[in-house]
Parts: C-alpha cells; structure tokens; sequence
C-alpha cells in the first residue's frame, strides 16, 4: 500500500510519500525563517504560507512515485487555518483519485514515528513525547492504544528550550542552536533548578524561564556555552528522571522518544543509555522523523488504514483535540 502523508499543523509544509511502511520521499518546507522576527509562529503567517508552500511540496513528494493508495492528513491539533490547508489539499487528492483518506493525530504521528517496514515496536512501552507544544509521557500498549501517565503543567520542553534560548539571544525556534552551543560548555556551569514536581503525574519547567532571566540580567560576563549547557542538563534531567520513576511502574519492554526535542543528542544519548542499563530497547526515530515531518502522518495513517479505519469528506479540522484510542 502506498500511502501519501500530508503535514501542516503548525509552521512545516511537509509531504511524504511511504510504500508499506518504507519511507520513499520525505519533503519538509519549513517557515521558521518567517516567524522568527517575530519570536515564535503567527498564525496568519502559517496559513498564507502554507498556501504557498502545499503544491511545489506535494509535487515534490510525489514526483516519479508510484500513485498514492491512500492519503493519511493530520486533521487535529493544530492551528486552524494552517490545518485546512492541509485538509483541502487531501481531500481534494483522495476526491479526485477515489482514494481512501484518514485523518491522523499530530501527537499519534510523534508516537508511531520511529515505526517503519524495518522497525516494529513492541508493546507495552513507556513513549515520552516532547516537542514545542506537547510534553507527554505515555503507555503505549498497541497501534492505537494510548494512556497518559504524565503532562506538562507549564510549559513544554521544547518551549522551555525556545523561550530560554530566546533569553540568551538566539533566534526562533532557539532549541537547536542551543544544544549545538551546549556541546562547547559545562553542564554544571550555572546551577539551575531541577524541574522535578513531586507529582509523579507532571511535568513543570516554567520555573526555567524565571531562574535564566534571573541570571541573564544579573550576569555581566554570561558564559552562553556553560548556560545552554546547564539549561539542557536541567531539562534533560527532568525528563530522565520522570521516565526512571515510571519505569518501575509498569512491565514495560521499551522507551521510546519522540517529538522536535528527541533531535536532542544529549536525551537521546542519556535514554539510550537508560534502556541499555534496563535490558529494555530503545526506539527514537531518525533525525528527520522527529521535529514535524510527513512521513509521521503517512506511518500513523498505514497503521490506521491496516486496522480499518478510514474517512470521509466531511473530516474537519480541530485547534484540541485529544488523544483517543481507536484499538
Ligand atoms: O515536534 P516539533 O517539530 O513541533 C511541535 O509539534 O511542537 O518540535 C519542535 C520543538 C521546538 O521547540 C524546537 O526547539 C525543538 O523541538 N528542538 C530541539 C532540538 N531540535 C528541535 N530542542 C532541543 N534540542 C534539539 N536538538
Ligand atoms: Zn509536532
């Protein structure tokens, strides 16, 4: 079956295109350049480019492809009018070639994101989903089969990492650029506090934000190395030390991590490491499968599609939506 995946939730035009489950084209346009005057996305600023975008992206996903079986969109969480742009170019595809079309979570296309041909999960695991606007951790007992163990009561991780690194001076969407800073400086440069609610059910890291402010204003000589380095370490810590209190909780197989922030070398490296000291495996998708992407949709949308599911030309598009389970 081959599956097209079409992505523009937030400020990534993005197309794929996957033949049983084997990633053919995977085509990302990303507005980043456009919001970062701006400190972070403008939603008008999405939908007209996305607009702009949706075509030369699915032609180029789709050029010298075999034809799509399916499309798979994302139709839920998402900024409204960035979404429809999406939508109405799926709907339109699978209108015009009669083909099967599926609505696709953004947050279910993180979860299956590591899950190709060549990697099957297994099940239960422990998925730790982080990204700009989610921080979420999860038992993923089946395809479709999700329970949420612990959210964010602030801030998501990557938007700690963004709104932190906005603080030391570097451009929207700041937190690669701050993990690539980081490499060059002592993780226990500044001490910052770790972010580590006494509810096992949340995460917190607003109080980053405060506490860099705090000593951005109050430091003459910042040492933005040893800074970015203490921040990530703070965060990082806070998201290790949640998957090791849960670990314990439940018989799980593996973890995986998902989400713009599982590009994170250092979180990747410290869960692997995690898992290898468990016995347990580790699953994180490749670089270009964490921060928003197609191939997510049109992996999800297979999976979906395999099981039955399917819909119809009246799918709508959801600013919330939560993550329900379908098996
Ligand atoms: O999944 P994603 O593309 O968008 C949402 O669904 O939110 O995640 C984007 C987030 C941004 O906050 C970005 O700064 C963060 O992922 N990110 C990183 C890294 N690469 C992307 N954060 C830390 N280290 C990175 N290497
Ligand atoms: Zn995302």
């Amino acid at each position: 079956m081959v599956v097209l995946g079409i992505e523009t939730s937030c400020d990534e035009t993005a197309a794929s295109l996957i033949e049983n489950g084997c990633v053919l084209t995977n085509v990302i346009s990303s507005q980043a350049d456009l919001h970062a005057k701006w400190g972070g996305v403008v939603p008008e600023v999405a939908a007209r480019a996305h607009l702009e975008a949706i075509l030369p992206v699915l032609n180029e996903a789709l050029a010298s492809q075999p034809a799509p079986d399916a499309v798979a969109v994302t139709n839920r969480p998402g900024l409204l009018g960035a979404l429809s742009v999406g939508l109405t170019a799926a709907k339109s595809l699978a209108f015009a070639r009669n083909i099967p079309l599926v609505g696709v979570h953004h947050i279910e296309g993180h979860i299956l994101s590591p899950f190709d041909a060549d990697v099957e999960p297994v099940f239960p695991h422990l998925c730790l989903v982080v990204s700009g606007g989610h921080t979420l951790l999860l038992r993923v007992t089946d395809f479709g089969q999700y329970q949420i163990l612990a959210d964010t009561v602030d801030d998501a991780a990557g938007e700690a990492y963004d709104k932190c690194a906005r603080l030391i001076g570097l451009p929207y969407p700041g937190g690669k650029l701050l993990s690539e800073i980081a490499a060059s400086g002592s993780d226990s440069h500044y001490d910052l506090p770790l972010m580590l609610p006494k509810d096992n059910a949340r995460f917190s890291f607003s109080g980053l934000k405060t506490a860099v402010s705090r000593l951005v204003s109050s430091t003459p000589d910042l040492d933005k190395a040893g800074l970015a380095a203490s921040l990530q370490n703070a965060i990082n810590s806070s998201l290790v030390s949640k998957l090791e209190l849960w670990l314990p909780d439940g018989d799980f197989n593996a973890i995986s991590l998902v989400g713009g922030v599982a590009a994170n070398r250092d979180l990747r490296k410290r869960i692997g490491d995690l898992c290898a000291k468990e016995g347990i495996q580790f699953f994180c998708p490749p670089f270009e499968r964490c921060t928003d992407n197609a191939a997510m949709i049109a992996l999800a949308g297979w999976r979906m599609l395999e099981a039955g599911l399917q819909d119809d030309m009246s799918l709508e598009a959801f600013a919330t939506s939560p993550l329900t389970n379908w098996r």
